[in-house]
């Protein structure tokens, strides 16, 4: 399990506590967090879960895979810190993870 905080479009936080096991863009789709749809289901394909994450937290979540890094070459507001939140396994490591939905 572990707790993380999207931070909204709107200005607003919504807290999580995710399920090992999954990926996060899983967890914040049951969760409703607002601007991760998930429409891909998972695959890399749609950027409907782009994400930035805290600066803090990049080497915790490691790096992207190579099928995220070609789906972000055609996404728009792509930072250094962009990532697929459904390439990001949730587990104890990052528990407390702070990111801001990139509401694409
Ligand atoms: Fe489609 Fe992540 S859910 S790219």
């Amino acid at each position: 399990m572990a707790k993380i905080t999207f931070h909204l479009a709107d200005g607003s936080a919504q807290i999580i506590d995710a399920e090992d096991t999954e990926y996060l863009m899983q967890e914040a789709v049951n969760n409703s967090v607002p601007g991760i749809d998930g429409d891909c289901g998972g695959v890399a394909s749609c950027a409907t879960c782009h994400v930035y994450v805290a600066p803090e937290w990049l080497e915790a979540t490691g790096p992207r895979t190579d099928m995220e890094e070609a789906m972000l070459d055609g996404t728009f507001g792509v930072e250094s810190n962009s990532r697929l939140c459904c390439q990001i396994q949730v587990s104890d490591q990052i528990d407390g993870l702070v990111v801001q939905v990139a509401g694409t």
